[in-house]
């Protein structure tokens, strides 16, 4: 892969807000008397709060008025973003912001792209907003991945092609959205027996910096 730019996903990327999003859903549901569990959490990562919730109506076998998925939705977000106001940069992981300077000053282009409403928040609650070249989130875009929209208004915005872009992931949705437009990816703490055996995998950040900075040596 010939990379120009890294295109990262936030939630259980760039932050551990993967947690919330599931403690947020299950208190939610936990009210509503709906079944949730953090198999069933696996499928959240990546699709859009709506989708979120409609997948959690569609494994409990029910529909709901319009108005109580929109009651549902309003109080999940408002118990997730409790969370959000009592993060702070102490909540980076270490080897995040290092890793970040690294890739800028190797030449790449840094975007992030997440199907969360909440992006901006997250990214000035942990004070890493201004390391991006192009921040795309969930208010930007009309179809949440699998679609790979999110992932190409970066590659767009950042004026590199989709086949220059790496993109950086922890769910399947994620992975095929990047797959669909085009892109190079890395599966971040994601082992799915349906991800084919070459695809590159990260733990942390220290071993996204190794396979981008080899990627980029292959290349020259
Ligand atoms: C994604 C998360 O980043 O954002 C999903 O992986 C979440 O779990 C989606 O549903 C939407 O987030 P928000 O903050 O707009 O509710
Ligand atoms: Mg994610």
């Amino acid at each position: 892969m010939m990379v120009k730019a890294c295109i990262f996903d936030l939630d259980g990327v760039l932050c551990h807000t993967d947690e919330f999003h599931y403690l947020a859903w299950k208190r939610i549901s936990d009210e509503l008397g709906l079944g949730f569990d953090r198999t069933l959490n696996e499928q959240l990562r990546g699709v859009s709060r709506r989708e979120s919730f409609e997948i959690i109506l569609r494994y409990n076998g029910i529909r709901l008025p319009e108005e109580t998925i929109r009651y549902a939705m309003d109080k999940k977000n408002m118990w997730y973003r409790e969370y959000l106001l009592r993060m702070s940069p102490s909540d980076l992981d270490s080897d995040v912001r290092p890793t970040l300077v690294r890739l800028h000053e190797l030449g790449l282009l840094l975007a992030v792209g997440s199907s969360s409403r909440n992006a901006r928040l997250i990214l000035d609650r942990l004070g890493i907003t201004g390391m991006f070249d192009a921040i795309v989130d969930g208010a930007m875009i009309s179809n949440s991945k699998p679609d790979p929209e999110v992932f190409l208004k970066a590659s767009k915005s950042l004026a590199v092609q989709p086949s220059g872009c790496v993109v950086i992931e922890d769910a399947l949705s994620g992975i095929e959205a990047a797959k669909a437009g085009g892109m190079n990816f890395i599966a971040y703490r994601l082992h799915d027996p349906s991800l084919e055996k070459e695809v590159l995998h990260a733990e942390n950040f220290g071993e996204i910096l190794k396979l981008v900075t080899a990627s980029i040596r292959r290349a020259r």
